[in-house]
């Protein structure tokens, strides 16, 4: 069919990422601007205009707006997704050769800005849940600990990065990991690449964005949490401890120096839609309606496990002994496109748009697939990865020389390369790490159920 036609056709139930649902959400001045002949937007820097890193003109105008509505100093809009802006965090947060405190959970973007700039990721190991085979949130405590462990290290930690919410929709106490981070004279920059739309504050039981509590770097990705296009992204920045003279150049480092005017408008357009009166109303409304689907599908003994964002439903899938990647092939050939399958579970993103009638289909489908599916035996126990409280991978830049090598002949060699499944895009094995006797039949273990996304060959320091 051609990838025009492939993005032209829409038959199915959109319940991936971006969050707009194939444009249904995007924001009405968006919408407005993509219907006036093609391209008519298409523009440089012109000086009416600007740039994210210019400080005059229209973007300015805007960037400074927004930051000023959320009581903060700072925000660049960015082009190149919550990638590209973690990324230019991380090289404003440290030099090489210094080290950034962060969870295992952490996106791999960041871990890439570490061999980028030779800075040292110190990883620290996270809750883990058997019954489904997620990373989970940690407390102040869990921090004190990996702050322990990290001392003994004797690295210069300069930084701490945390991601959340996670990409399940489970939501820390950030206010007093923050604090905790404070309390070690340290930055702390916050992915919260799932959580843009916690700045409408629309709802107390609901989490707030970490920049309520002081974090002094967040990142959003506007297409994940907010309505916008692909590659549409902010980062906030407040406080004293980083100087936005550095994030600015750090920003330049990693930036397109031809930013694309739509995506900036996307920008613009949608945070208007996250703290904007009319915005936010649509946005208690979608609430709402994502927790009616939730209910109706829990009433129809649906096995959904409990989160703390409406808009992600996780399907446990391996309670049934059901594997989500078997799951979601099902799902699709009914035409329901999920987003995150896994082996115990298939999450789902509702997204901005409004999915009225769902809930039967749904309920529909998953009892075809139960009652035409043979369970896995014993699927419901998923083994935790083996990770040490704190590792300290190399700072490994890419070797010039590396040799490939069966992973089952792994054990005591240096990977040079990631082991990330993608989506979520956790990393399992990062450049510079050991691979000892227990990661490696772990990632065996995990290659059996998650056989696509773990590859059977690993490239290591010869
Ligand atoms: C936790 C987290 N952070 C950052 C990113 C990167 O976001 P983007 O796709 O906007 O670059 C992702 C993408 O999956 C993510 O899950």
């Amino acid at each position: 069919m051609g990838l025009i036609g492939l993005l032209s056709s829409n038959k199915s139930v959109n319940l991936f990422l971006p969050a707009h649902g194939r444009g249904s959400a995007l924001p009405p001045g968006l919408q407005k601007l993509l219907k006036l002949k093609p391209a008519l937007w298409d523009l440089p820097e012109l000086y009416e205009i600007g740039g994210p890193l210019i400080n005059e003109g229209a973007i300015a105008e805007s960037q400074k707006f927004f930051a000023s509505e959320m009581g903060v100093d700072r925000c660049w809009y960015g082009v190149n997704g919550a990638t590209g802006l973690l990324q230019s965090s991380l090289l404003a947060l440290a030099r090489p050769g210094q080290a950034v405190l962060m969870p295992r959970n952490i996106h791999k973007s960041c871990i890439q800005a570490c061999l980028l700039g030779g800075i040292k990721p110190i990883l620290f190991d996270v809750p883990f849940l058997s019954d489904r085979g997620h990373s989970y949130t940690f407390d102040k405590k869990w921090l004190q600990k990996a702050f322990q462990k990290a001392k003994e290290l004797d690295e210069n930690i300069v930084a701490v990065a945390l991601v959340n919410p996670t990409y399940h929709g489970y939501s820390a106490d950030m206010n007093s990991l923050i604090k905790e981070i404070h309390s070690y004279s340290l930055p702390v920059l916050v992915d919260e690449a799932h959580g843009a739309h916690l700045i409408s504050g629309i709802r107390s039981d609901l989490p707030s964005s970490a920049l309520s509590f002081g974090a002094d770097m967040v990142v959003h990705s506007l297409h994940k949490s907010a309505p916008g296009l692909v590659q549409s992204a902010v980062l906030w920045s407040q406080g004293g401890r980083v100087d936005p003279f550095i994030i600015e150049k750090s920003i330049e480092l990693l930036q397109t120096s031809s930013p694309s005017a739509l995506l900036l408008a996307s920008c613009e357009t949608s945070l208007k839609e996250l703290i904007g009166n009319k915005g936010k109303k649509k946005l208690i409304s979608r609430l709402e309606e994502a927790e009616l689907i939730s209910e109706f599908l829990i009433n129809n003994q649906v096995p959904l496990l409990e989160n703390n964002d409406p808009f992600r439903i996780i399907l446990h899938t391996s309670k049934f002994g059901l594997s989500g990647i078997d799951v979601d092939k099902k799902f699709i050939k009914q035409r329901i496109i999920g987003e995150l399958p896994e082996p115990g579970t298939l999450t789902f993103c509702l997204g901005f748009s409004s999915h009225k009638g769902l809930g039967k289909k749904f309920v529909r489908i998953w009892n075809q697939i139960v009652q035409s599916s043979s369970p896995i035996n014993n699927f419901s126990f998923f083994k935790r990865p083996p990770f040490n409280i704190v590792s300290k991978p190399c700072s490994a830049t890419w070797p010039s020389a590396f040799e490939k090598v069966h992973l089952k002949e792994s054990v005591g060699r240096v990977s040079v390369e990631m082991v990330c499944p993608y989506p979520p895009g956790i990393p399992l094995l990062v450049p510079g790490e050991i691979l000892d006797k227990a990661r490696v039949e772990w990632l065996l273990e995990q290659r059996e159920i998650w056989p696509e996304q773990i590859p059977s060959f690993v490239r290591v320091i010869p």
